[in-house]
């Protein structure tokens, strides 16, 4: 294979020469980069946003196969605490059962069917609001009324079905796939590139869901690429990265993917901008940087500033010493994706963690999420972790106060994906062109994609040829 250098002509400076100019020196994580090699040109299908055929293949080949991302440890503190987490037609109930101890049973009855629990809560045993059916936290089957009737049934056997549970980072993800990669192997890169971020010191502080007018793939890729900033959201010019974001896509890695835009720097696109310019704007439209005003001195960058200011302000709100915490970590965003669908932000300003899945069994809607995840005092005490606040479709993220500005970036992509969605079913073209860098994060999300979809059609749902029937 031919090597390409795929960033060859972006605009400079680039993320590393940046963050190499910091006064408080990233991490090492931050100061490499690792282009997409040998990905290829080829058009992505359309069908894959909005073929029911296409969506029913996923749920068998990736809802039903990979580890999801199901909630927050901190939302699990006691024994009995327990959510709900539903995909597709699948719904399982996640559930502290001891000390060191979480699990994940198929909320579905044994007897007919039941769901035996619509939301989250604390529990003593699982009892169908039915006929009553009832299994202790342990899964056990312990009370069968009018058990005479049931001769024929072996309490021993009916057991609740689990799934499997992985912990990382504080997060609990969840796999359908019995004989599932484990969760260690399948994260590959991700806990080493956190171990700085240490996110299992957070908790969830805010967390929105909203129903968005399109397909989950569709609203993700808005987020994994900063080329669409400058024209969709033009406001952030005078203090963000976004023709020099830099995206990272490792060598045999198949589920994770990196951006870096740096922030506190104008978008190369702009010239002979003020630092006081790039501070105005900064501190305009995220308040998270106002307050008194911000001096910078002969020789200082906006950059520098605004970097100390969020050293203060995060350390005055977490009680911790963030003196040490580099500019690009106080500053930066640091994003992440995890396939299939979940996007945690490294750094340590403001890590965010996306989710995206489909919204039932319709291909052309689906349910995003923004977590908000703030520090935990020294001590590890913290808040109550926030309950979800949900959007219709038709109601903006800035219905969601909490949101704060982030609502008004997530409103503008809202908008364009509710065009993309609908362009997409009256387009002629039978695939979407993709930038070979700017891009290379989706084009890899496809690729993984493709595999785990060609590996199904190959294996089928139990291990055994697909084609067995025929
Ligand atoms: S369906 Fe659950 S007890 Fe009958
Ligand atoms: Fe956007």
């Amino acid at each position: 294979m031919t090597m390409v250098d795929i960033t060859r002509g972006r605009p400079r400076p680039s993320v590393q020469e940046v963050i190499a100019a910091d006064v408080v020196a990233a991490p090492l994580v931050m100061r490499s980069e690792s282009p997409a090699v040998g990905l290829g040109d080829d058009d992505i299908s359309v069908e894959r946003y909005f073929s029911k055929d296409w969506h029913d293949r996923e749920v068998e080949a990736i809802w039903r196969r990979t580890w999801q991302l199901a909630c927050r440890l901190e939302e699990l503190p006691n024994v009995g605490d327990h959510i709900v987490y539903e995909i597709v037609h699948d719904s399982l109930i996640v559930v502290r059962t001891g000390p060191d101890e979480i699990r994940a049973y198929v909320n579905s009855c044994l007897h007919r069917g039941t769901q035996l629990r619509t939301e989250g809560g604390c529990v003593t045993k699982f009892r169908c609001p039915f006929h009553g059916f009832t299994w202790d936290l342990a899964g056990s089957l312990v009370v069968v009324p009018g058990e005479w009737d049931f001769p024929h049934l072996d309490k021993a056997k009916f057991d609740l079905p689990q799934a499997k549970v992985g912990i990382w980072a504080g997060f609990v993800f969840i796999n359908f796939d019995p004989a599932c990669e484990p969760l260690d192997s399948y994260l590959e890169i991700l806990p080493r590139h956190f171990a700085d971020f240490a996110l299992e010191d957070r908790y969830k502080a805010i967390h929105v869901a909203k129903i968005m007018p399109c397909n989950w793939k569709l609203a993700m890729e808005a987020f994994i690429e900063a080329y669409h900033v400058p024209v969709a959201h033009g406001q952030v010019l005078a203090y963000y990265g976004d023709e020099n974001t830099q995206y990272d896509v490792y060598p045999g890695v198949r589920h994770v993917s990196r951006m870096i835009s740096v922030q506190g720097v104008p978008s190369p696109s702009v010239s002979h901008l003020t630092p006081e310019t790039t501070i105005s704007h900064m501190r305009r439209d995220v308040p998270f940087y106002g307050g008194k005003p911000i001096d910078i001195g002969p020789g200082m960058t906006a950059r520098a500033g605004l970097a100390e200011r969020a050293r203060e302000k995060i350390g005055r709100s977490s009680g911790r010493d963030m003196s040490g915490v580099s500019d690009s970590e106080a500053l930066d965003l640091i994003e992440y994706m995890l396939f299939p669908n979940m996007v945690p932000w490294g750094g340590q300003s403001l890590p965010i963690c996306y989710r995206f899945r489909p919204h039932g069994d319709n291909p052309e809607r689906s349910i995003m999420e923004i977590m908000f995840l703030f520090a935990k005092a020294p001590d590890g005490s913290h808040p109550e972790p926030a309950k979800i606040t949900w959007l219709s479709e038709d109601e903006p993220w800035s219905n969601a106060r909490e949101m704060g500005s982030a609502a008004m970036v997530a409103d503008q992509d809202t908008d364009n994906l509710k065009r993309i969605q609908r362009g997409l079913r009256a387009s002629k073209k039978p695939g979407v062109t993709l930038a070979r860098y700017q891009e290379s994060r989706i084009r890899h999300f496809h690729e993984t994609l493709d595999a785990y979809m060609a590996r199904e059609a190959a294996v089928g749902r139990h291990g055994a040829p697909a084609d067995r029937n025929t």
